[in-house]
């Protein structure tokens, strides 16, 4: 019989993370959760589960123990444009002191693959400066320029892969998402996304009525449905690949457009605000799925309507439970 293998997910209480512990399930992997906290909305799947901050080489050294043959590392202090603009110092030294030592603590347990969850934020600001932005490839995260904090953090963590395999052998994978989207993500709070951020305000909006969006709506982003995010982390995982790859969908939106998507699927007809005092990030942002179809021989493929329609249902029924929505307002009741 062959050996089951032990997977750890680092980040298992969040978003992607909790997402990828459900799917290693339901393959057959034998997983161990770690995080600060517990998932929020659902029980994790993961056979054990370590609530411990990873900030601390030994909680570190504790999680890869007991022959953990995979690490998905996707523990980070993170969230939208408005929570990493907000606090360089604190997120770039919390994540710094988590990569470092999920790395070192992975290597000495004997770990035979280790996966870093990098970030579209590693790409050139001057690279990203119009909405029509041409899709970003793998090479142009240099000339480095990323986004301050957490850009940085996370194009030094790529290095730092990079050098552990170079000097120690250790096998590393690093994977650059580009904005994820889906249900089971925070969507209120101060660390939501566009998707997330947008499908509330919708929800909570009054058909006729008004929803305030960042800047002037004509810049620009792709999103990926989680499951097309879990799909691709396996497949990185599996292959030989150790450089940065993209992980993202190539469709450019307009985040009006994001906005008018939401709306129809609320069947609701909103007149937008826009603030431009609110943190907006760069003008445009794409992926090129060139290297990744080259790589994997496969890319995301699940359309934004698709997963805008499940990720707003579910995030419109979390408003129900929590009595904060008026049945009037409700896409059920409008359609
Ligand atoms: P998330 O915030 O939902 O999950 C991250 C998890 O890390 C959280 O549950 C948090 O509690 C945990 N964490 C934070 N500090 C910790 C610590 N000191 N010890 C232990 N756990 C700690 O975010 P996510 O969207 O699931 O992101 C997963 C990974 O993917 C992160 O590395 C993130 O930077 C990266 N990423 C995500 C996106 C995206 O669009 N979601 C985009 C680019 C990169
Ligand atoms: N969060 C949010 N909330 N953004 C809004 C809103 C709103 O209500 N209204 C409009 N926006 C605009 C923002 O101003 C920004 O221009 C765009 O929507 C996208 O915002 P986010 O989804 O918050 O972040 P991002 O795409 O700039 O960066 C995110 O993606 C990276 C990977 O692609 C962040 O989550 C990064 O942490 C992540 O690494």
């Amino acid at each position: 019989m062959t050996k089951q293998t032990r997977v750890l997910v680092t980040g298992a209480g969040g978003f992607i993370g909790h997402h990828l512990v459900k799917r290693l399930k339901a393959e057959g992997y034998w997983v161990r959760g770690a995080d600060v906290k517990l998932p929020e909305y659902e029980a994790s799947a993961a056979d054990e589960f370590d609530v411990v901050d990873l900030r601390d080489y030994d909680k570190c050294l504790g999680a890869t123990a007991g022959g953990i043959d995979q690490v998905y590392n996707l523990a980070a202090d993170m969230g939208g444009i408005g929570y990493i603009t907000a606090s360089h110092a604190e997120i770039s030294r919390n994540n710094i002191l988590i990569n470092a030592h999920m790395l070192e603590a992975s290597r000495q347990n004997r770990v035979s693959r280790f996966l870093f969850s990098s970030s579209a934020c590693v790409y050139a600001g001057y690279k990203q400066t119009s909405p029509d932005v041409s899709p970003l490839r793998e090479e142009d995260a240099y000339p480095a320029a990323p986004e301050p904090g957490y850009g940085w953090e996370k194009l030094f963590t790529e290095e730092l892969c990079l050098y552990y395999r170079q000097d120690y052998g250790f096998e590393t994978r690093i994977v650059r998402f580009h904005n994820v989207y889906g249900p089971l993500g925070t969507y209120e709070g101060g660390k939501e996304k566009a998707p997330a951020a947008i499908a509330r305000k919708v929800a909570l909006a009054e058909d006729g009525g008004e929803i305030e969006i960042w800047g002037d709506g004509e810049q620009t982003r792709s999103f990926m449905y989680v499951d097309d995010c879990v799909e691709g982390l396996i497949r990185l995982m599996a292959s030989d690949y150790h450089q940065p790859l993209n992980l993202g969908n190539d469709r450019l939106i307009t985040i009006n457009g994001l906005v008018d998507l939401i709306s129809g699927i609320a069947v609701k007809k909103l007149v937008k605000r826009y603030d431009l005092s609110k943190p907006q990030g760069v003008r445009g942002r794409n992926s090129d799925n060139t290297r990744l179809l080259q790589t994997l021989h496969w890319e995301p493929r699940i359309s934004l309507e698709e997963g805008l329609e499940i990720t707003y249902q579910w995030i419109e029924q979390e408003l129900k439970k929590a009595n904060r929505i008026p049945l009037a307002y409700s896409s059920q009741a409008a359609g």
